[in-house]
């Protein structure tokens, strides 16, 4: 079977691939490292571009917000915010950095305790790779946003990239219990909701010595519609 197509998920009973409870002291270390912050500004201009016709003042719900890093994010671009993760550790650190126009609480994204069509977005930033049923997160996130002019921003690690390939086959790392997915995967999993828009990033150098050449392969890699960037961003408009 090819992985990278496969859209069928082994439904379990836990939450999370991996017990975040354990790394949430330490998860922000990796945004202030030179690689991690190299690929943060990458992320965020991707997802910039997807969100640059959208009404900054609306209700935004972001799934699997950990330490608040996105949230934070959100509240700058304007958006009004809530925050939910099932990792009690990594809540207590996004609710400690007193983000505006935001709040944060410990809950499943399966099973989410908002009422239908109660946000005008919602956001799910590298969380479908750590979730026991990613489609049931995607259904959830479907209900909770507003039928007419709703969203859906999605990011997650691309399959097809070398370097994820490497972070994953790392023993003991978080990245080595992903479920990553392929830009076609994500295509299959999101298109059913809505027209979808995927724009892949993060054609970073792997060695550390060429980063002063990182604009330039980005460059390159979005120019020639490479399929192998690190990260995956998706919009749908419901
Ligand atoms: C890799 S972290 C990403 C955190 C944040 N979005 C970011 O990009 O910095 C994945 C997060 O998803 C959360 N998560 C995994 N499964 C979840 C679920 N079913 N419901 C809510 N959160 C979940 C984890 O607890 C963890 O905080």
């Amino acid at each position: 079977m090819n992985l990278a197509e496969n859209t069928n998920f082994m439904p379990q009973k836990s939450v999370s691939h991996f017990d975040f409870d354990q790394v949430a002291s330490s998860y922000d270390s990796w945004y202030e490292s030179a690689r991690g912050a190299m690929y943060d500004r990458v992320e965020k201009r991707a997802i910039d571009k997807l969100l640059a016709d959208i009404d900054k003042q609306s209700r935004l719900l972001e799934v699997g917000c950990g330490t608040g890093h996105w949230s934070r994010y959100f509240s700058d671009k304007g958006f009004d915010v809530t925050g939910i993760d099932s990792s009690e550790e990594m809540i207590k650190i996004a609710g400690q950095k007193h983000i505006p126009n935001s709040r944060f609480e410990i809950a499943d994204g399966r099973n989410l305790p908002f009422e239908d069509e109660s946000f005008d977005v919602a956001a799910a930033i590298t969380v479908l790779e750590f979730t026991t049923e990613p489609e049931k997160i995607i259904s959830e996130m479907v209900r909770c946003v507003k039928k007419r002019k709703g969203l859906l921003i999605i990011g997650v690690l691309n399959i097809l990239s070398g370097y994820n390939q490497k972070r994953k086959n790392k023993l003991g790392s978080v990245y080595s219990s992903a479920h990553l997915f392929s830009p076609q995967q994500i295509q299959n999993l999101l298109g059913r909701y809505g027209q979808t828009r995927i724009q892949i990033t993060g054609f970073l150098p792997e060695n550390e010595r060429l980063f002063w050449l990182s604009s330039l392969w980005e460059y390159f890699g979005r120019l020639l519609r490479q399929k192998n960037g690190a990260f995956i961003a998706a919009r749908v408009d419901l």
